[in-house]
């Protein structure tokens, strides 16, 4: 089920937007005129991912550096040697849908 986000012109390309969906923490990011989803959850130890740095597509957790890809969740450095969720996004009428289902 999707659930509306956010309008897609408040998304700014490659500036992650943290926000919450359906009790679960999730970030969307505007990459490449595509809309992603990911969870805003560190695998390593849990820390939130939407106050970290990031840099072309990649998030790093402000915890110990462990970067993941914003567009699939996968995990690209260490510690984390897991991929956090990623899910479903849709546009429609200017509007961003998520959706949390697994
Ligand atoms: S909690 Fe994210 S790298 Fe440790």
């Amino acid at each position: 089920m999707y659930h509306f986000v956010c309008n897609y012109d408040r998304l700014v390309p490659n500036i992650p937007f943290p926000t919450e969906v359906d009790e679960r923490f999730v970030i969307i990011t505007l990459i490449d005129n595509e809309v992603y989803c990911i969870e805003d959850v560190c695998t390593h130890d849990g820390g939130a991912l939407g106050d970290g740095e990031t840099e072309d597509h990649c998030i790093a957790c402000p915890r110990h550096g462990a970067k993941f890809d914003l567009r699939t969740g996968a995990a690209l450095t260490m510690p984390a040697t897991e991929a956090t969720n990623s899910f479903k996004t849709k546009v429609e009428d200017g509007k961003v849908y998520v959706s949390v289902d697994e």
